[in-house]
């Protein structure tokens, strides 16, 4: 489990700046970019397709590199750490969870767990044993024989999320973790991560579903490799425009959408407003009783 929170910012991007190309076909898909995140925080990342989401998750991830600025991971600029230091940091303090899943079809589910655990050393025995407990949290121990391709959208999702979580990281970068599953699977993923960023852990996640951003406690747009706004949300308070979905319930997108509308319907308001006045209200109880 993470360590105790700290004030300090746990990633600080300065003037971030990755470019691809050269000359006149040359692309910035990353513009200068000021970022500060604190540890705990839950961070919901938009924007239209090429504005530079993944490179920017790629970078924090220290997958990639950038071009120009700095990135300070725990008051340390990356830059000045070795690539074995990289290593260390990328398999004891950051989870990724792909969008894609990235499992290892060949291995079992629990051998696909325990892989990022072969990085650290571990022997074969304990690591296995970690990553059955870890699938344990995600009622998946009766998948741990399982090929990755004999499993659901949304299990191999849990069981990438599980992999990402083997290495207790503090820090868990999502790209789209819920962008091939259905609503209701969905949801399952929103919870798990909100149960995560419960437990103190920073969360970066890739989003297109505006209604996911409800989990988050901040929402950062993106718009050609810049942050073009940056909110901080109070969790407990519903959003305009987005459904709150409560944890431990699990919506089928119909229903969202009928929420959505009876909440934002002018009948709901004025219904909220004067809860009870109805042919029956004017109709006592007691008067009927006398
Ligand atoms: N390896 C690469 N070589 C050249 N250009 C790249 C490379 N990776 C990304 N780009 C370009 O950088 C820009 C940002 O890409 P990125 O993948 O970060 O976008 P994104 O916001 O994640 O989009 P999507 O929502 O479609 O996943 C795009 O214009 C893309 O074409
Ligand atoms: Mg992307």
């Amino acid at each position: 489990m993470p360590t105790a929170r700290k004030k300090t910012p746990v990633i600080e991007l300065k003037k971030l700046t990755k470019r691809y190309g050269l000359g006149d076909a040359a692309l910035s898909a990353l513009d200068e970019v000021d970022l500060k995140i604190s540890q705990g925080e839950f961070i919901a990342i938009m924007g239209p397709s090429g504005c530079g989401k993944t490179t920017l998750l790629n970078i924090i991830g220290l997958l990639d590199r950038a071009d120009d600025g700095d990135y300070i991971l725990d008051g340390k600029s990356v830059e000045s750490l070795s690539s074995a230091q990289h290593a260390h940091i990328r398999s004891n303090q950051i989870g990724i969870v792909f969008q894609s899943f990235n499992l290892i079809n060949r291995l079992p589910v629990l051998e696909n767990v325990a892989l990022p655990l072969t990085y650290k050393g571990m022997r074969r025995l304990k690591r296995l044993e970690r990553a059955s407990e870890v699938l344990k949290q995600f009622h998946l121990q009766e998948r741990e024989y399982y090929m990755p391709w004999q499993l659901s959208g949304g299990q191999m999702q849990r069981v990438a999320i599980a992999r990402a979580l083997v290495n207790d990281p503090s820090i868990i970068l999502a790209d789209e973790p819920t962008g091939n599953l259905d609503s209701r699977s969905s949801h399952v993923i929103m919870e798990e991560l909100s149960e995560l960023h419960k437990k103190g852990n920073t969360i970066i996640m890739v989003t297109h579903n505006p209604n996911l951003t409800s989990y988050a406690s901040r929402v950062i747009k993106m718009l050609d490799g810049k942050i073009a706004s940056d909110r901080r949300i109070d969790i407990n308070v519903k959003d305009e425009g987005v459904v709150k979905i409560p944890l431990n319930r699990h919506l089928s997108q119909e229903k969202v959408e009928r929420e959505k509308k009876t909440t934002d319907s002018p009948a709901s308001r004025r219904s909220k407003k004067t809860p009870k006045k109805t042919a029956k209200s004017t109709k006592p109880k007691k008067a009927a009783k006398k």
